[in-house]
């Protein structure tokens, strides 16, 4: 068991995961700067795994505290880096904002640890619009369609530089596709700030009386029912594949120095037949409403998962209804509805 430090822990997808590490036996200590995220966090960790991990209030951006920070923890063994801006809109409107944090973040990090092992948080944005479906890693990477997707293209391609020049250095990058729910227990979970651009805060928080309702962008598109299609893949079938994947690097099982996974279940789920499984869940009518398309949405994205199935041997295994039946009972749960 490792030493593990998980930048942005306290974030959605970083909290999951830390629980996932722990549940495994490693040792986890976090880096956040809270920008996007609250140190009550912590104390949803520390009830569903019974320990507190170390935290430390850091920005990366900071090159000088994250130089002290690694000169007090010199054990770590492997990282895996969370820690970013997300929201694509923001990144159109303040770009250099999204390629100070998210590449800053990244470059410090890289130039101060002595870790060998790295998980990166990658995204199936990185493709763009797809010419073929399921998309496998090798489809071709096109031009970013905003910033935020350019952050986490020029990301994988600073690490794969980085692995080539630093011999002891190992990266496997995970393409996330769209990560919705939360763990069973509802004490941690999305917890957007604002209101919520992603489809599934936004179906909850429409159905807790938060928002009046739902815009569904676009229902003339070339698909079953007129509405996008997405991979959706449950927060914790996401955490677990970052277990995998570091366990692979700490097992010197890679079989290359910079690798790449689709983490998705393989499978397209259009936003009516999510807003349909949500209905059956939560035994709810969701008020909505279609609207224009939304700028920049790709028609239909889902993954190809072979690769992370027969290498890593990884497979999504949580329903659609499970995870938004998790997201339900998380919202509930930070409403104080039970
Ligand atoms: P999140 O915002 O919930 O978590 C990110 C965390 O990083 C936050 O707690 C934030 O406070 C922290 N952080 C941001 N900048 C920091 C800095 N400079 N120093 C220290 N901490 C900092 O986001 P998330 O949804 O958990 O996403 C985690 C990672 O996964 C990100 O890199 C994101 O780009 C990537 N990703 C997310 C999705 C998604 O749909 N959520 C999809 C694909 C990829
Ligand atoms: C899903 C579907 C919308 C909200 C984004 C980022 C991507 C990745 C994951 C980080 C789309 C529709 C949404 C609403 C709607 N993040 N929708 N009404 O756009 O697939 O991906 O998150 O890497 O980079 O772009 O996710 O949840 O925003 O949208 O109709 O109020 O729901 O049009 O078809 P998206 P999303």
């Amino acid at each position: 068991m490792a030493k593990i430090l998980v930048t942005g822990g306290l974030g959605y997808i970083g909290s999951h995961t830390v629980v996932a590490l722990i549940n495994q036996g490693h040792e986890v200590c976090i880096i956040d700067d809270l920008s996007n995220s609250s140190l009550k966090v912590l104390d949803g960790l520390e009830k569903i795994t019974g320990k507190k991990p170390d935290f430390c209030q850091l920005d990366l951006r900071d090159l000088e505290a994250v130089k002290i920070y690694f000169s007090n923890q010199t054990d770590i063994e492997g990282i895996v880096h969370f820690a970013a801006s997300k929201a694509v809109g923001e990144s159109v409107e303040n770009p250099l904002l999204y390629y100070h944090n998210n590449l800053t973040g990244l470059i410090n990090l890289l130039k101060c640890t002595a870790a060998k092992n790295f998980i990166f948080s990658s995204s199936c944005t990185v493709y763009g619009s797809p010419d073929d479906l399921p998309i496998t890693e090798d489809a071709p990477i096109k031009p970013a369609m905003s910033p935020y997707g350019n952050t986490k293209q020029i990301g994988e391609e600073i690490l794969k530089d980085v692995t080539l020049a630093n011999p002891s250095l190992n990266v496997i990058a995970l393409r996330y596709f769209n990560p919705i729910g939360a763990h069973h227990s509802a004490l941690i979970g999305e917890l957007p700030i604002g209101i919520p651009q992603n489809l599934v805060p936004f179906i909850t928080q429409t159905a807790i009386g938060l928002r009046q309702e739902l815009k569904v962008f676009g229902n003339d598109y070339p698909t079953v029912d007129g509405t996008c299609v997405r991979d959706y893949i449950h927060v914790m079938d996401l955490a677990e594949a970052h277990v995998i994947a570091l366990q692979r690097l700490l097992n010197q099982t890679n079989e290359d120095k910079f690798e790449v996974f689709n983490v998705g279940t393989g499978a397209g789920s259009t936003v009516l037949e999510v807003i349909h499984a949500f209905e059956s869940v939560s035994g709810l009518k969701l008020p909505f409403k279609f609207a224009p398309r939304r700028e920049g949405d790709v028609i239909e994205i889902y993954a190809h998962t072979e690769k992370a199935n027969k290498v890593l041997g990884w497979k999504a295994s949580r329903t659609l209804d499970e995870a938004l039946k998790s997201a339900w009972l998380w919202e509930c749960h930070v409403r104080n509805i039970s």
